[in-house]
């Protein structure tokens, strides 16, 4: 998968994807980014990106010039047609099974912004999807997008070490994770559930179900509502 990222701050994305497991991916080379600083692209003669809104306000808004021309670029250098996604508070709420579709693409774009707004038109014309990581505003983008980049990566083929790891996830079976325990089995005296002891599969599989059910029922009831 290739990952073009359109920020006007690099730095806040490179340390989250150039570590760990994503990191391990690009070794791989199971997927690959590339960061676009679409100021680069600005045709204002002092790279101005931003403008005054029309009709008045405060704030300002990302101009569409610099956006088109940069998602234009990339496009054409990779000849796809990639899911152009922007990240912003008023995108379509994210969850598991979005991050389970993205992970089918070839080639994803985000757009990133730091303004008060994007011009309609990049919504209306440019972008695929909009995604929004929570009911909270952050100070751009860029947080987001690399929240959204992390949860698709890792579901790519060969990146987590275990193949289970991901389709035992929470979410992934529509319920939260059964909880896990590593020894000691007696520590300080707070002790490990017998039947994780007892080597009995199946009693062990039916725990971790009504567990998964428990702390699902108790912790996120409206994943149980349909
Ligand atoms: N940009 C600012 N806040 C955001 C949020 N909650 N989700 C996605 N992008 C954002």
């Amino acid at each position: 998968m290739h990952i073009d990222i359109l920020t006007l701050f690099p730095e806040m994305i490179s340390g989250v994807l150039d570590a760990s497991i994503l990191k391990k991916a690009q070794d791989k080379g199971t997927f690959n980014y590339n960061l676009v600083n679409f100021r680069d692209y600005s045709e204002n003669k002092h790279l101005k990106v931003d403008d005054y809104p029309y009709g008045g306000g405060a704030g300002m808004v990302l101009t569409p010039q610099p956006v088109f021309d940069a998602v234009e670029a990339v496009k054409s250098r990779k000849k796809t047609k990639p899911r152009v996604i922007l990240m912003c508070p008023q995108g379509e709420p994210y969850h598991q099974q979005k991050a389970e579709e993205l992970a089918t693409e070839e080639h994803l774009v985000f757009i990133c912004g730091h303004y008060e707004g994007f011009d309609e038109r990049i919504r209306q014309h440019l972008v695929t999807d909009e995604i929004s990581i929570g009911d909270y505003v952050l100070t751009g983008g860029e947080l987001a997008a690399a929240v959204v980049i992390d949860s698709v990566v890792r579901l790519l083929p060969d990146v987590l070490g275990n193949v289970e790891s991901a389709s035992e996830d929470s979410f992934s079976t529509g319920l939260l994770e059964h909880p896990h325990y590593t020894r000691p089995a007696d520590f300080r005296g707070m002790k490990v559930p017998d039947v994780l002891l007892s080597g009995d599969h199946a009693k062990i599989a039916e725990w971790r179900r009504e567990e998964s059910l428990k702390r699902t029922y108790e912790r996120r009831k409206d994943l149980m509502d349909d």
